[in-house]
């Protein structure tokens, strides 16, 4: 065959892969609200850096006439490509073919560049817009996605994997984002459930819609699946670009750094007075964070779900720092079932990629009631406390208020191998509050006492002079230094330095047994 004969017929083949399922499903894509998945790579990725790879796949199913079905890609686009300069491996479901359902050949590409990503040492990133399982393959199709499941196991801790919910996910499907680290879902167009309305009806009797059941909101608001709800596609692609400007590329690299002009010795009088007077009265940490941290910029995460506590990324002289802060505007700041799972999931990710945590502490205690003790309480709280005393990052802690019953040995206390502990001036470090101390070591007295209310608020006063401040906790060495907060900034960008070259490991082992 002639040159330009073979050149016509690779163009020819390119330009049908390009296509996907055709004009009138990608028209109906974009009808439907949707970009398709090459145009959704374009945006996510640097320039023209995308390499696609098995663009000429086609599947090998002969069943249900699909012998006469063959489209170039069989529904997902897979290769590398660059993002701020850095290398990724990505796929991108392509539902304008068989609804980017998902084929034994269509998992074999990406689980060569799972693998791939693996061996280069580079973060892998999956675009979800999927039917589900080719129905048309059954079992091999189930195979395909036990292969995906298998690598998304193997490569969590390892390299960094980013999820992006940009359509339909269901069934089994939800689980290969599930076990990435970071859900990102895009409003309106996704929704994730393992069985949908239909079904539901059908055996709890229960009416919900796609949206309410599995969308953006629900899986970011209630069942803290999600990590992110973007407003649309454009939105969904930065958020992946702005994540991993905070992420190593693989668990033996550092984060890459970021130039600041914001001075490491910059000195914020604000800070000596945002800590309120009323010892019960809340405050916003997030102010606090964003005070400290670089151009004031901190990157939420999970900002909609358990949000007393809060969870993200920012800088500190340039290099990416993890914080993990309790609320106090939401909930006093308590640790419950959800805010744990959420602080414990942030901790081992961070651990696992070298990414220092920094922890911002103002905590009452664990939740009382009834509804917390049988939903698992005991177990979800371990957790955090779990993920804290194995992380051996950088650990700093900053005790801005309260630090109160074994939240204080949690929240990591320098017994669980904190590195340094500060507190500001404010910070109350006891078994619980002072009305609440009073009140069970001091029972019997008030029940006899004449003017039992005066004996009580005596008593209150004494247990607040005595354990409302850091000093105890100071003369002890359980604290390092109690600061004054305008120096906040300065003080950790220090302690970051020091820890530089930190060093620290865990027992040799299988695994830990984290209490799940
Ligand atoms: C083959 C599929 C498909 C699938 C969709 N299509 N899902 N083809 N296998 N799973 C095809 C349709 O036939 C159609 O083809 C095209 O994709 C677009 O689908 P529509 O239904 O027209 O689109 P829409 O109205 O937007 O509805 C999207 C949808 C619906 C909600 C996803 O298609 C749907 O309910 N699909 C089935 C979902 C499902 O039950 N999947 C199995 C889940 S169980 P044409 O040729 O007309 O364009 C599962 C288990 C995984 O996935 C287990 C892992 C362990």
């Amino acid at each position: 065959m002639a040159v330009k004969k073979r050149l016509d017929e690779l163009k020819h083949k390119t330009e049908l892969a390009e296509l996907g399922g055709g004009k009138q499903r990608i028209e109906r894509q974009h009808q439907a609200g949707k970009l398709t998945a090459r145009e959704r790579l374009n945006l996510l990725l640097d320039g023209a850096s995308f390499h696609e790879m098995d663009k000429l796949v086609v599947h090998n199913s002969h069943d249900f006439g699909m012998e006469k079905k063959k489209i170039y890609g069989d529904g997902v686009v897979t290769g590398y490509g660059k993002i701020d300069g850095r290398t990724v491996y990505v796929f991108a479901q392509d539902f304008t073919v068989f609804g980017g359902s998902l084929s034994a050949v269509n998992a074999a590409k990406i689980v060569k560049i799972m693998d791939l990503a693996m061996k280069v040492g580079v973060p892998l990133i999956g675009l979800n817009d999927s039917g589900g399982a080719r129905i048309q393959e059954g079992v091999a199709s189930l195979g395909g996605y036990a292969d995906i499941f298998l690598r998304n196991v193997l490569a969590s801790g390892v390299i960094p994997q980013i999820s992006a919910i940009m359509g339909p996910c269901a069934g089994g499907a939800v689980y290969s984002p599930a076990m990435t680290d970071f859900i990102i879902m895009t409003k309106k167009i996704s929704n994730m459930f393992i069985t949908g309305p239909e079904v539901i009806k059908a055996v709890t009797h229960e009416d919900v819609s796609m949206e309410e059941l599995g969308g953006a909101e629900a899986h970011n608001t209630i069942s803290g699946v999600a990590h992110f709800a973007a407003e649309n596609e454009e939105h969904t692609l930065t958020l992946i670009r702005e994540l991993l400007s905070f992420i190593p590329d693989n668990n033996m690299e550092d984060p890459p750094e970021r130039e600041t002009s914001d001075p490491p010795d910059r000195i914020s009088e604000e800070l000596n007075f945002m800590i309120p007077d009323d010892p019960d009265q809340p405050y916003d940490m997030r102010k606090i964070i964003k005070e400290v941290l670089d151009d004031n910029y901190f990157f939420e995460v999970q900002e909609y779900y358990a949000k007393n506590i809060v969870i993200g990324f920012g800088r500190l002289g340039g290099k990416p720092v993890a914080i993990v802060a309790n609320q106090p505007d939401h909930l006093a700041g308590v640790l419950d079932i959800n805010s744990s799972d959420k602080g414990a999931r942030f901790v081992r990710f961070c651990d696992a990629f070298n990414i220092p945590l920094i922890t911002f502490e103002d905590v009452p205690g664990f939740l009382p009631g009834v509804t917390q003790e049988h939903g698992g309480i005991i177990r979800h709280g371990a957790k955090l406390l779990y993920a804290f005393s194995e992380a051996t990052v950088p650990k700093i802690t900053i005790v801005t208020r309260k630090a109160y019953g074994g939240a204080y040995c949690v929240m990591a206390s320098k017994h669980i191998r904190a590195d340094i502990n500060y507190a500001f001036p404010t910070a109350e470090i006891a078994v619980m509050g002072s009305e609440g101390a009073v009140k069970i070591v001091y029972k019997r007295e008030m029940d006899d006492a004449e003017d039992s209310e005066k004996l009580r608020q005596k008593k209150v006063d004494e247990f607040r002079e005595k354990f409302a401040n850091p000093y105890i906790a100071c003369e002890k060495g359980y604290l390092d230094e109690v600061i004054e907060p305008k120096f906040t900034r300065p003080k950790l960008i220090a302690a970051l330095k020091m820890l530089e070259n930190k060093r620290d490991t865990n027992p040799p082992k299988k695994h830990g047994n984290i209490p799940l």
